[in-house]
């Protein structure tokens, strides 16, 4: 177990993957951990839906997606932010909203929050890097919490900001990356239904290490767009800077869509190495848009992917 861990025993500890696909087992392993955990705090299962754009694909197991992240504001290896985010303060968290909106103001992220339909949605998640996992995340489309705080009609695109966190996030000591860690979609990406805000994963409270409390999940374009733990949502007029575009722009695009026929320049992204699937499992084809193409695509119609990477 990663030393960020609670001690508490946790829903996959005593469900197995299969059974949490499995909602009458779930009730049935959820009533023998509570007879069988008088002496233990209660688990706060998230409810939430299931929802038709999940993959049928097995998840990976807690430990795989919460044992190998990135997250630079902890550090640049894979088991850092396992290590090291435990020191991260998530509660209480405001967001603040601004730019080209109806309802601008700093919330409680509670607040803001409030009334948006948590779906379970297991998507898959491909890196830039070449490696990909099946998440099963729990959160609600970004689209309902537009529409609540009001986008106005100069909006084009949405902007989105990590914590800035020094004393709590090591990594931001180095000053590789012009912090805070910053990423953004078209209007009509983040509009896309399957563009949700992710507040759990396996129907527990988000890890810290993957972006606790709320970090955004876009499964048809390269993890480095899902940013975590948000502190800032603006609705701005133009294209907005983002991270990985800034350090590297002829490595990183805004776009950054899942595309095999585009390699990045320092490697090949035609295939894929699922972390989950061992030392020795073989590599995967990687799909166009991540799979979601059927959903997507559309909104790339007339653009040239290989300009717009
Ligand atoms: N968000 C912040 N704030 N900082 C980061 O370093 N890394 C990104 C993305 N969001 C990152 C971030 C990258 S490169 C990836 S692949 C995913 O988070 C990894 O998400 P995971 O650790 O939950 O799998």
């Amino acid at each position: 177990m990663p030393k960020a861990f609670k001690p508490d025993l946790r829903w996959s500890d005593v469900t197995p993957r299969a059974a949490f696909l499995n909602r009458r087992q779930i009730i049935a392993a959820g009533a023998a951990l509570a007879a069988g955990a008088l002496a233990r705090p209660a688990l706060a299962k998230i409810e939430a839906a299931p929802s038709k754009f999940s993959t049928d694909e097995a998840p990976d197991t807690l430990e795989t997606i919460t044992g190998y992240n990135n997250y630079y504001e902890f550090g640049t290896g894979k088991g850092d932010p396992a290590a090291y985010a435990g020191s991260l303060t998530t509660d209480p968290w405001s967001v603040k909203v601004d730019g080209l909106v109806d309802r601008p103001g700093s919330y409680d992220l509670a607040d803001l929050i409030k009334g948006q339909p948590l779906e379970e949605r297991i998507y898959r998640f491909r890196c830039v890097e070449a490696w990909s996992m099946v998440i099963p995340w729990i959160g609600f489309e970004l689209a309902g919490l537009l529409n609540t705080i009001g986008v106005q009609p100069g909006a084009k695109y949405v902007a989105f900001e990590t914590l800035l966190r020094p004393a709590e996030m090591p990594g931001q000591s180095s000053g590789w990356i012009d912090w805070p860690y910053r990423e953004g979609l078209r209007l009509d990406e983040a509009m896309n239904p399957l563009t949700i805000l992710a507040t759990g994963l396996y129907g527990d409270p988000m890890p810290k290490q993957n972006g606790a409390p709320i970090r955004l999940v876009v499964p048809w374009k390269y993890g480095f767009k899902s940013i975590k733990s948000i502190v800032r949502i603006s609705l701005v007029a133009e294209m907005p800077q983002t991270t990985w575009n800034m350090l590297q722009p002829s490595e990183y695009g805004f776009y950054a869509n899942v595309n095999p026929e585009v390699d990045h320049p320092r490697w090949s992204q035609a295939s894929e190495r699922r972390v989950g699937g061992g030392l020795f499992a073989g590599r995967v084809d990687t799909v166009k848009f991540n799979g979601y193409g059927d959903q997507v695509a559309s909104l790339y119609a007339g653009q040239d992917l290989a300009k717009d990477y």
